[in-house]
């Protein structure tokens, strides 16, 4: 008998199996095999949110959350946080290596060179309410992009592919700050292409009436961090949310809009808008030990926003980084008032038995958002500067799983539990 194999007696009739184990996985379809009799169709798992089911293989991004280890490619990302730059991170995420000199001048001119988005959807932002939330006008003209590049149906064509993907990274930041500019009724600022990927976003969003915006060094380098610690997170609830729509052989933009509305939510991408929402409704210290009794006491419903992971039981290595990254940035802008709160729930939290015996440390939101609040930024800004970043880390899964012979259709089983057939009854007869 195999080593590397799982054996099953199923009680119902005494026959054993014996399933192969690769990579610590049993395939759940070699439990089909498994019947009670004849006409049974076959033993299922059952997995509600997916907490114990890998969906893919991935060479993209590693985690190990006992450990508080984020690889990118293989590179950790504290490297990569202190040492590179957020396009050469979106280039090694997509091709799986660091690009050398001349790939990295024609990556950069490529993502450059297409931040300009068509006239008309300027005219569509335009038509949103004066105070839509900037997620949804994003993630709608995202979708809406689809219409403008009809050619990027052709998924199968990697030429076709290429040009989405740096349409994709180049025109959200424009997208965002047009959804911003539209939320402050500021006209729209054109794309600079003398300015780095981040510089670029910020004057696009900032500069008032100045003819050339002056980004402060340590705030643009603040943004490449946030941006690389953004930049994928394996099987999260979006990537999983671009994988499974994209694997209905959709194209890119609509994929990517649907992994928006998968971040949008407060417990994912939502939290770093929730997690300044809190803080500022907490409003000043002697209130926290209060608000910890609430979410301990609430049996679920009030969380510590910004806490917690279902991967991670131990400290968020992103959030590490940011900790000592907001330290240099209000040496710039002035300090976040609410930090001080900040500092003094974790510290608490991370004291407090209810949280220690469920493992439950900062993420990434819960500090990031103090950083883009003194940058300038709006909180419901939030949310749309996580899936600038992340649009890297998406598309990447998205040609992974393309790419990938064993993928099919995203279609999951269920266990039905509804009525048995009936027949109709007409509504005078139904009482
Ligand atoms: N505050 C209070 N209690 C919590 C929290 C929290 N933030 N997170 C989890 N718990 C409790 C939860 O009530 C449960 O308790 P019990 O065992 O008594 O029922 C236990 O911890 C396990 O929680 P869970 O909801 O089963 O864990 P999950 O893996 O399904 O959820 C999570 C992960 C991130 C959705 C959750 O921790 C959460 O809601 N956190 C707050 C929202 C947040 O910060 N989201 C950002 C995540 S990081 C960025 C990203 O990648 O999206």
């Amino acid at each position: 008998m195999s080593k590397d194999s799982l054996t099953i007696t199923d009680n119902r009739t005494g026959k054993s199996y014996e399933l192969p184990i690769e990579s610590g996985t049993v395939k759940a379809l070699d439990l089909r095999q498994i019947k009670a009799g004849p006409d049974d169709f076959g033993l299922m798992t059952y997995d509600p949110a997916f907490t114990n089911t890998a969906a893919c293989k991935s060479r993209i991004t590693f985690i190990d959350g006992d450990k508080g280890i984020l690889n990118y490619r293989g590179y950790p990302i504290e490297q990569l946080a202190e040492k590179s730059t957020f396009l050469e991170t979106a280039y090694l995420l997509l091709h799986g290596e660091l690009p050398r000199r001349g790939e990295a001048e024609s990556w950069a001119h490529d993502v450059t060179h297409h931040t300009m988005v068509h006239e008309n959807i300027k005219e569509l932002v335009a038509g949103f309410r004066y105070d839509a939330h900037p997620m949804g006008m994003l993630m709608s003209t995202v979708a809406a992009l689809s219409t403008f590049y009809p050619e990027a149906k052709d998924i199968h064509d990697a030429q076709v592919r290429r040009k989405q993907i740096f349409r994709l990274i180049a025109k959200m930041p424009t997208l965002a700050a047009l959804a911003h500019r539209h939320s402050m009724g500021l006209p729209f600022v054109y794309p600079d292409n003398d300015l780095s990927y981040c510089a670029n976003f910020l004057q696009m969003t900032f500069r008032v009436t100045e003819p050339t915006y002056q980004v402060h060094p340590v705030l643009e380098k603040a943004l490449e961090v946030l941006f690389i610690l953004h930049g994928d997170h394996e099987q999260n609830c979006s990537t999983n949310a671009m994988r499974a729509v994209g694997s209905s052989g959709v194209d890119p933009y609509s994929a990517t809009a649907a992994a928006i509305a998968a971040l949008y939510g407060p417990l994912h991408g939502g939290a770093n808008e929730q997690v300044l929402r809190m803080l500022e409704e907490i409003g000043s210290k002697d209130k926290i030990p209060q608000f910890i009794k609430d979410v301990k006491t609430s049996g679920g419903e009030v969380r510590l926003m910004g806490f917690g992971h279902r991967v991670y039981k131990n400290y968020d290595p992103r959030a590490k980084i940011i900790k000592v990254m907001a330290d240099r940035v209000f040496e710039v802008t002035r300090r976040n008032p609410l930090l001080d709160i900040a500092l003094e729930l974790e510290h608490i939290a991370l004291e407090d038995e209810y949280f220690v015996k469920r493992k439950l440390y900062p993420n990434v939101d819960f500090y990031s958002g103090l950083i883009y609040q003194a940058m300038g930024f709006p909180i419901d800004m939030f949310p749309v500067l996580f899936a600038i970043p992340r649009t890297a880390g998406w598309l990447a899964q998205w040609e992974e799983m393309l790419l990938d012979k064993e993928q099919k259709i995203a279609r999951p089983r269920q266990i039905y539990l509804g009525s048995p057939r009936r027949d109709y009854a007409p509504l005078e007869k139904r009482g």
